[in-house]
């Protein structure tokens, strides 16, 4: 029998793939080699279904001799070690992202007289048409909440974005780019304390209550697919930190942050112009595993969030802090830092990355924003979180435009600046 290899992600299944696998049986053995979550990341969105999951569906399909898995995009690794007879793949890859791994397949096929086989692209079905009625179906919280482990262990640096209520999760969830064939998008939200305090008119100092904090994050699961990374700011007392951790996996959410922070909490960016009190390391430590200890699930995360840097406390104590922790059971460390040039934050890293244990790290580069994602992942970083800026851009905007309408005693000026009526009415489906 000749061998014929086939990759796909195998994701969300259609007759355009068992075509595929038709014409392949009909030629030999077929191998599939099914897409690692690590090689799909790498140039999309990560897969609905598991590897396991996807691997068992491919393996029950009929002519399927065995599965490999494909850890890169490209193909070259797995067919030099099998070196088949053909390579089975729809025509469709001969324009557009996907031309240079093509390119490699029939070069090393070369090597030893192997042949690409390429039947015509199956009209009327994609992957992309599927993932937009996904959408529309919605997702459950078993599935979401997990989401973000599985982020965790496919991306090299997971990113997150700030929203405040359903429209900025809207953009959260749907903002995507599409840069020389990889698709770029936002993998989660972050429900912050401050914009969701500043969105009320509120200062952020643990004044809005969990109930509305609660409302906020229900207005966002509503209209989003997406994991959710809540900012439990100080987790309040050990007593309620434990029925928040509960009501959010109830819900879920992926994971919660809490700074180890005690008294009136004030925003962290304010530094050490306003008097930040640490909890102790024994106090917060005992929030963190009693946290732990009241999850239903192994999905859900805590992540420890340390303020020493940010309350000048130096970095001994954020170290000594964070081997604290991670003993205690926190699923990740948050690093605060509010120095501009990064260097403070390099440094952590770098005596982070010498600690015995660690756990995954996430940074909020607000004020060291010129350090790119690559730069941060470099660092040691898993998680970048974009803590402020949708409600930071939307506030100068609103601004202009009130001030606009005041100076002229009309709103013409202003049509430029504004979504024109007839895309607001339609933006949110199911308008009309
Ligand atoms: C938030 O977004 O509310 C945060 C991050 O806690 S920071 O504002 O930088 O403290
Ligand atoms: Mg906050």
């Amino acid at each position: 029998m000749k061998k014929v290899y086939v990759g796909m992600s195998a994701d969300l299944l259609h007759h355009g793939h068992l075509n595929i696998l038709r014409v392949a049986r009909e030629l030999g053995d077929v191998t599939v080699g099914v897409l690692t979550d690590q090689a799909i990341a790498s140039y999309k969105r990560l897969p609905f279904l598991g590897f396991d999951e996807r691997r068992a569906i491919i393996e029950n399909i009929k002519g399927v001799v065995s599965v490999v898995p494909q850890e890169t995009l490209d193909y070259v690794p797995n067919l030099r070690f099998l070196r088949p007879d053909y390579v089975v793949h729809g025509d469709d890859w001969k324009t557009g992202p996907q031309k240079e791994t093509r390119a490699r397949v029939i070069a090393a096929l070369a090597e030893w007289g192997g042949q690409l086989i390429e039947p015509e692209y199956t009209a009327g079905i994609s992957s992309t048409k599927l993932i937009q009625g996904q959408r529309e179906i919605g997702t459950t919280p078993q599935v979401r909440m997990r989401r973000l482990r599985r982020l965790l262990a496919a991306k090299g640096i997971v990113r997150v974005l700030e929203a405040h209520n359903g429209l900025s999760a809207l953009i959260v969830e749907n903002t995507a780019s599409n840069e020389g064939g990889r698709r770029e998008e936002f993998d989660a939200v972050w429900l912050s304390s401050l914009t969701d305090s500043t969105a009320k008119g509120r200062p952020d100092i643990e004044l809005v209550d969990r109930t509305s904090r609660l409302q906020t994050m229900n207005e966002i699961l509503e209209v989003t697919t997406k994991p959710v990374i809540f900012d439990g700011d100080t987790g309040g007392p050990v007593e309620h930190f434990t029925f928040l951790v509960k009501t959010l996996e109830r819900l879920g959410v992926s994971a919660v942050i809490i700074e180890d922070k005690v008294g009136l909490k004030r925003n962290s960016l304010f530094g050490t112009e306003v008097e930040q009190l640490l909890d102790t390391v024994e106090g917060f430590s005992g929030k963190i595993s009693a946290g732990k200890k009241a999850q239903v699930t192994d999905d859900f995360m805590i992540i420890a969030r340390i303020e020493g840097l940010i309350a000048g406390q130096g970095m001994d104590e954020a170290l000594q802090r964070a081997r604290a922790y991670i003993a205690a059971g926190a699923d990740g460390i948050m690093i605060h830092s509010k120095e501009k040039d990064g260097r403070e934050i390099a440094e952590f890293c770098a005596r982070y990355a010498r600690l015995e244990q660690r756990a995954p790290l996430v940074a909020v580069p607000t004020s060291y924003n010129h350090l790119t994602e690559d730069e941060l992942r470099a660092l040691g970083f898993s998680i970048v979180i974009y803590a402020n800026h949708l409600l930071r851009s939307a506030y100068p905007a609103m601004k202009r435009t009130a001030e606009q309408i005041l100076a002229r005693h009309r709103s013409l000026e202003v049509d430029g600046d504004c979504i024109p009526i007839k895309e607001i009415l339609n933006l949110i489906p199911g308008s009309r």
